[in-house]
């Protein structure tokens, strides 16, 4: 009988023994390891929110962006090649509670910041299938005036909180951004459908859906003529300093042909040889020193500017393309008009002999 009794006791004890080793092993442990390695494998000053970015934290939290979104890379095969290596513990120290997601209906984002301008998230985020015509993204107009061009403080907040996701990584860790791709890479006409066209237009114009709030806008492709070479390269490195992102895993050839095959020729009335000297000189005097003496975009002034100016050997824009820059500039680049310090004679000599560059 007394053992009986005994036994009971031994059986309590054990129960809160093993409840509270298993607290300690489960709960408390853990938890100092992932403190530890947070501390060790840390930079010094990790970068905590700014006041902006906590605030679009919360409008990706209230709007329910982590229903869809991960922000955690594992490390799996399918995940890294995807979006890069895979998420280390200090990268999330900051991030509590977390937003880490469990479901990619869209792609994961803790990469993001590097990956598209912020006229494109502006565009993207008020109305996504303008962009990427698939997208099962809903739209979120609440957060703007009434245009892509006019967000109100919360799209600047959530696109400035998107710009930050990554960034203390890759300045502990630079790797080379790997730009997404949407839509079954089939042949060029296809690829462009479901890549471009919701910037370029459905014919190249430039006009597709997402090209209002864009600034530079989507080049006119029909009013370009382009070697195959140039497009490709624009593919592989997209356009600095505009929302032109890279696109690897694309068919580039087939794209190029159908980016080639949008340019209307225009015929050309050859100038006569004053009109020729007249464009030459202003071109020296005014253009050179950006897009360079043979036209191949690599002027004397040209590593200074925020933006690589237009190389005139693989690209050639229309006299009416060229005309219009140089009356009106190119908005969102460093191409200033040029109407008011040169006469409508000297513009179209110009127009004319950068014409002359290409190969
Ligand atoms: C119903 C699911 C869903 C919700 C909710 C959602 N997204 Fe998306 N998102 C997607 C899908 C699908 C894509 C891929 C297609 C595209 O780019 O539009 C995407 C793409 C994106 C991209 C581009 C990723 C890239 O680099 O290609 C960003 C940025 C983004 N979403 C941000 C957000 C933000 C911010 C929110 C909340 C305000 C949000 N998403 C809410 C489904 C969703
Ligand atoms: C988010 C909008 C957007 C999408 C999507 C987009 N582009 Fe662009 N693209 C631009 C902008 C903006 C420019 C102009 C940048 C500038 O003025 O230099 C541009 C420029 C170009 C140019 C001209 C390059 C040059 O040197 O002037 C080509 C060619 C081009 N894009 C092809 C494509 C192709 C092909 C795709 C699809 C695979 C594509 N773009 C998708 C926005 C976009
Ligand atoms: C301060 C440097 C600078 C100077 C000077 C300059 N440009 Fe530009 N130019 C640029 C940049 C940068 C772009 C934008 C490239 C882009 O959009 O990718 C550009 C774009 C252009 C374009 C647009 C091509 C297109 O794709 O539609 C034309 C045409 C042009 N420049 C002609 C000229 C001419 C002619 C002159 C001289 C009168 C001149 N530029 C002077 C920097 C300059």
């Amino acid at each position: 009988m007394k053992s009986l009794r005994m036994s009971y006791l031994v059986a309590g004890l054990g129960g809160v023994g093993f409840f509270a080793m298993s607290v300690l092993l489960l709960g408390v442990w853990p938890g100092r390891v992932l403190e530890e390695e947070t501390r060790r494998t840390s930079p010094k000053n990790p970068l905590a929110l700014t006041v902006s970015e906590k605030r679009g934290r919360q409008i990706y939290a209230r709007e329910g962006c982590a229903y869809c979104h991960t922000q955690q890379i594992r490390q799996l095969d399918a995940d890294t090649v995807r979006f890069g290596k895979s998420t280390a513990v200090w990268e999330t120290q900051f991030d509590y509670p977390h937003l880490w997601g469990t479901r990619r209906i869209g792609p994961d984002l803790s990469r993001e910041g590097s990956l598209h301008s912020e006229d494109w998230q502006l565009t993207h985020l008020y109305s996504p299938q303008a962009v990427v015509p698939d997208s099962v993204m809903p739209a979120f107009p609440a957060l703007f005036d009434g245009a892509p061009d006019r967000p109100l403080q919360g799209a600047r907040d959530v696109v400035t909180y998107l710009a930050g996701l990554g960034y203390a990584r890759a300045l502990a860790e630079p790797e080379i951004a790997l730009k997404k791709t949407s839509g079954p890479p089939a042949n060029g006409d296809d690829a462009y459908a479901h890549n471009c066209a919701g910037c370029h237009g459905p014919h190249g114009e430039g006009d597709g859906p997402a090209a209002a709030g864009l600034s530079p806008k989507p080049a006119n492709l029909v009013e370009h003529e382009y070697t195959e070479a140039h497009v490709i390269t624009v593919l592989e490195r997209g356009i600095r300093g505009s929302s032109m992102q890279a696109w690897r895993g694309l068919p580039h050839h087939d794209i190029a042909h159908t980016v080639r095959g949008f340019y209307r020729p225009v015929r050309e009335p050859a100038p006569p040889p004053a009109i020729r000297d007249l464009g030459k000189q202003v071109y020296a005097d005014h253009c050179a020193q950006c897009h360079g003496e043979n036209g191949d975009g690599k002027g004397s002034a040209a590593p200074e500017v925020r933006m690589a100016p237009t190389d005139f050997t693989s690209e050639r824009p229309t006299p009416a393309e060229t005309l219009r820059a140089l009356r009106q500039g190119v908005a969102g680049t460093p191409m200033a008009p040029w109407n008011t310090k040169l006469s409508e004679a000297e513009l179209s000599a110009v127009a004319y002999y950068v014409r002359g560059f290409y190969r």
